[in-house]
């Protein structure tokens, strides 16, 4: 029996980049060791977008649509829609009412999220229970594995947590204390050299066409040192050098030489990068394409991933009802 694994991503935009380097070829690789469910949390989206909500419908099936493209494969993996799985707010229920409050209170990510985020009032009992609904998307499918950025720590912290409480309480051994993977690569900028986040609108997007990224590419920061083309640049501390890194590994070593030796202006080398980058990924936006064409069979995927997800979700949901004598 393979090892579970479940990761979710909140459907508040257009996938970028970011998602490529920090999720998905990591979701990708780790489809054939684990038994993969990949979750659209449109609950968690809506925990702190609920003011608007008009796009949220398209972004989960263009989610879906770029995760196929990049080779999540339906037949090796669970694809689903948390809103279709009632039992996640089941388990979350259950979940709430033995969650002391302060550690929700406590949790680094709330305290921040309510502290930096100024266009939304997230001063909710929902936004509260953020961690709680993901406790129950992962323990729900007894997740060994929980493939998550560093952000996410915290909220795995508190699913162990829960798990405990839970066990602990009902004497029963139910659910298990899954880890996260951490993801390798390093945090990827965006265009100005600030978080790489739809909200600054500094992303490269997968479904950009190539003219928009070539456009993107050209307006980066780079070494702010180096101003003639005659000065040497110090690609180390260089955006454009760190995306040449996570994407075009192989042109790392070469990147270096010219730029530390003066020996190409920082247009050149940012149009390279643009051609690689348009390169790399052009049979994700040529699958793109295809899947667009058919819509019909993007759904026909999730309402099949959606019948597999609850059909071990009402499983565990018998053991906890029975646990709880509900
Ligand atoms: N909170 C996660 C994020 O913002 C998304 C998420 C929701 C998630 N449920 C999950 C991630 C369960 C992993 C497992 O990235
Ligand atoms: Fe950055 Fe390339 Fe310019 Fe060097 S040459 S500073 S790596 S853009």
């Amino acid at each position: 029996m393979k090892k579970v694994i479940l990761s979710g991503m909140r459907p508040t935009g257009k996938l970028h980049l970011g998602h490529l380097a920090g999720a998905l070829d990591n979701w990708v690789k780790l489809q054939k060791e684990y038994q993969c469910f990949f979750m659209v949390a449109d609950w968690h989206a809506l925990m702190s977008e609920y003011e608007n909500t008009s796009l949220l419908s398209e972004n989960i099936i263009d989610n879906v649509v770029d995760w196929l493209s990049v080779g999540i494969d339906p037949k090796e993996s669970v694809i689903f829609i948390q809103s279709k799985i009632p039992e996640h707010l089941n388990l979350h229920m259950i979940f709430s009412c033995l969650t002391p409050l302060g550690i929700l209170e406590r949790c680094p990510t709330y305290k921040e999220q309510l502290r930096e985020v100024k266009t939304r009032d997230l001063n909710t009992y929902g936004f509260l229970g953020y961690p709680v609904l993901q406790a129950a998307d992962i323990l729900l499918y007894k997740a060994d594995k929980v493939p998550v950025g560093r952000d996410q720590l915290p909220h795995l912290e508190l699913t162990r947590e829960i798990a405990r409480l839970f066990n602990n309480l009902y004497k029963k051994d139910i659910f298990p204390y899954p880890d996260a993977i951490l993801t390798q690569t390093p945090k990827l900028l965006g265009l100005d050299g600030r978080k790489m986040s739809k909200s600054y609108a500094n992303t490269i997007n997968l479904s950009d066409p190539p003219q928009v990224i070539t456009k993107k590419i050209s307006t980066m920061f780079t070494d702010p040192k180096r101003i003639k083309l005659t000065d040497q640049g110090h690609p180390n501390s260089c955006n454009v050098f760190s995306y040449y890194t996570t994407f075009i590994p192989g042109m790392k070593d070469e990147v270096y030489s010219w730029c530390i030796a003066a020996k190409k202006g920082c247009t050149d080398c940012k149009k390279i990068l643009a051609e690689n980058i348009i390169d790399k990924i052009s049979p994700i936006q040529r699958k793109r394409e295809e899947l667009c064409k058919d819509i019909g069979e993007v759904r026909k995927i999730i309402l099949k991933g959606n019948n597999e997800a609850q059909s071990l979700a009402a499983k565990t949901m018998k053991e906890v009802s029975k646990a709880v004598n509900i």
